[in-house]
């Protein structure tokens, strides 16, 4: 992945629980679904930032297999919604160099949603400014799961990387089954802000924020100079298999050296 801003104090990963589209509408007295429509202009807009930002991976959590239990009428809504943005914005994605991924489980989604991701997912193929994943369908518990049923056969076809900086908009403080393996050592930012109204240039400040963090792993700074030239966003727990790729054998007691 190719970005305009390279720097170790940049997040890699950036994933967002994109939180507040109903609260958004219901405010303006419009419908929630009026919410989800000005949330997806947002999408847009902070797609179109990220790389710019040194944002390599850009994960989106636009539905969660907990958000079935919504009203019929607004599920119904959101699909189409994420079906219209991946038509919609195909053309743009693909001038632009960003790879499209979606994650979640894909046996519940209607054939023509179907359809319009393995689309946009392969005429996006290739692409090396941005590797945007929106999570449909998604569960980290479910995920986590099928990984380790023994006889797993479907495993992802890239690997899920490390989060660097999880945001949650709306001012909730959950994680709501995001990506709970790959935040094991995210930096978590909260802010007030309704997604509708979360911007670019808020992003930018949450990735200066990111930089001013002292990421440990685990571990403690012995000396000033112990952690110079350290990257900030070195992977951690070296000694676990990546979640989704084939590991038959794990490592040995003497490979596992991280400290607590
Ligand atoms: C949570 O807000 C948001 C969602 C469940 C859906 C997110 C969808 C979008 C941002 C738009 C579609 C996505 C793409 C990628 C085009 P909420 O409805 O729970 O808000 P509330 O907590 O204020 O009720």
């Amino acid at each position: 992945m190719k970005s305009s801003l390279r720097s170790l104090d940049h997040p890699t990963h950036v994933a967002i629980i994109m939180d507040g589209n109903g609260r958004w509408a219901q405010r303006r007295g419009l419908p929630r679904v009026a919410g989800h429509k000005a949330g997806a202009a947002t999408v847009r807009q902070i797609v179109r930032a990220a790389p710019d930002l040194g944002i390599d991976v850009l994960t989106l959590f636009a539905f969660s297999c907990d958000n079935w239990q919504r009203p019929r009428r607004e599920v119904d809504a959101l699909m189409r919604l994420l079906e219209r943005y991946l038509q919609q914005e195909l053309p743009e994605l693909r001038s632009s160099k960003v790879e499209l991924e979606v994650i979640g489980r894909r046996d519940r989604l209607e054939p023509r949603l179907l359809k319009a991701v393995e689309t946009a997912e392969a005429a996006t193929a290739g692409g090396n400014r941005l590797r945007l994943r929106l999570a449909v369908d998604y569960s980290a518990r479910y995920e986590i799961a099928r990984r380790l049923e023994a006889n797993a056969t479907a495993r992802r076809r890239v690997a899920s990387p490390d989060v660097d900086v999880l945001i949650r908009t709306s001012g909730e403080q959950r994680l709501s089954d995001f990506l709970l393996w790959e935040s094991a050592y995210a930096e978590l930012f909260f802010t007030a802000t309704l997604w509708p109204d979360f911007s670019a240039s808020e992003l930018r400040s949450i990735v200066g924020d990111f930089a001013g963090r002292d990421r440990r792993f685990g571990r403690i700074v012995e000396t000033p100079s112990s952690s110079l030239g350290e990257r900030k966003d070195q992977t951690t727990a070296a000694w676990l298999p990546p979640i989704g790729t084939d590991h038959a054998v794990l490592p040995t007691a003497a490979t596992h050296s991280r400290t607590r």
